[in-house]
């Protein structure tokens, strides 16, 4: 199969995945794309779709939740229930520990369905928990930090839309507004017994700095949060993939290199180095040079190896993890980017 940006999707390809909008289900999988459908995708803003072809056979392309809790998160999420929001928690750290070294997570799968708060928080949440399982967290921080991942963002339901998408600059007053946030969700959550007081931190200082530049308290280094210093990353990364109404998206290429400029003055050197352990760079599907010249197919990604995945060349399966002689990796086609 292969991820096949929405500008370039043609009627009758086969899809691989099912489409999802927000809760709705646009189109199954294994279903021919009509030229609607494609008009359809193009007014929600999709980047792109899994479509198959002739390398299905061999691809191998993880889930890292089943489209069931999705579902369930989106729909506690949107209905601030935040009970269910905690029991699914459970789910998302049981469903993530459960591949444990097999979590390879490729944005292309997290980001294509639609672009909405809900989506964003719990794509934060699952970034978050396999950067947490990477570093080693107890299965209960673990829980802490799915469930106050997908509540991050929760005091912005305090803030006006308008400026929350407004497309230009924003004056001081609004900005003052949009920084009280962190502290609006905090307050949502106090009296919620069924939140832990680490969770509710993480809705606190998930928009503070390594160097203390960030907000609302301006704390530094280790006074942030481990919980909170985790989600900031996640947040910042799946947030730069994504239109805005007063910003374009960034490639992955673009946002992972963002991520490692920040390191030491916006974020924890550790949390982003072990954060990028898992993100897939080279997403199945993708046309890619060795450095023997030879022109392959990424068809399944190695964890921990991220920049080394298994490609399909010549008629067999090389797995560069394993195969120190062939090193540097150029992108012919790369997926998700820009053109
Ligand atoms: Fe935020």
């Amino acid at each position: 199969m292969r991820f096949v940006r929405t500008n370039k999707l043609q009627a009758g390809m086969i899809t691989a995945r099912p489409i999802y909008h927000g809760r709705d289900l646009m189109l199954n999988a294994n279903r021919s794309i009509t030229a609607d459908m494609i008009t359809s995708l193009k007014r929600n803003d999709f980047s792109g779709i899994y479509v198959y072809d002739e390398f299905s056979d061999i691809e191998k392309l993880g889930e890292l939740i089943d489209e069931g809790l999705r579902r369930d998160c989106l729909q506690a999420l949107e209905h601030f229930d935040t009970d269910k929001v905690q029991f699914f928690a459970n789910d998302i750290v049981d469903s993530l520990s459960k591949m444990g070294s097999d979590i390879a997570i490729d944005m292309n799968q997290l980001s294509i369905y639609d672009q909405s708060t809900y989506e964003h928080s719990l794509n934060v949440a699952l970034t978050s928990t396999a950067c947490g399982i990477g570093m080693g967290l107890s299965n209960d921080r673990l829980v802490r930090l799915a469930s106050g991942a997908m509540l991050h963002d929760c005091g912005k339901q305090a803030i006006p839309h308008s400026i929350l998408n407004k497309p230009g600059a924003l004056s001081e007053e609004e900005r003052i507004k949009i920084e009280r946030h962190p502290q609006y969700g905090y307050d949502m959550l106090y009296n919620r017994e069924e939140i832990h007081p680490e969770s509710r931190a993480i809705t606190l200082c998930h928009h503070e700095n390594w160097d203390g530049s960030g907000y609302p308290k301006g704390l530094c280094e280790h006074e942030i949060p481990l919980l909170a210093r985790i989600v900031h990353v996640a947040d910042v990364y799946d947030a730069l993939l994504r239109k805005r109404a007063y910003k374009d998206k960034f490639s992955q290429t673009e946002s992972i290199e963002y991520l490692m400029g920040g390191c030491g003055t916006l974020f924890d050197y550790d949390v982003v180095t072990t954060f990028l352990d898992y993100i897939v760079v080279y997403p199945v599907g993708c046309e890619v040079r060795l450095s023997d010249g030879r022109i392959g197919r990424v068809v399944a990604n190695t964890p921990r190896h991220i920049e080394r995945p298994s490609v399909y060349v010549d008629g067999q399966v090389l797995d560069l993890a394993n195969d120190m002689d062939l090193l540097s990796l150029l992108v012919v086609g790369e997926v998700g980017e820009e053109e």
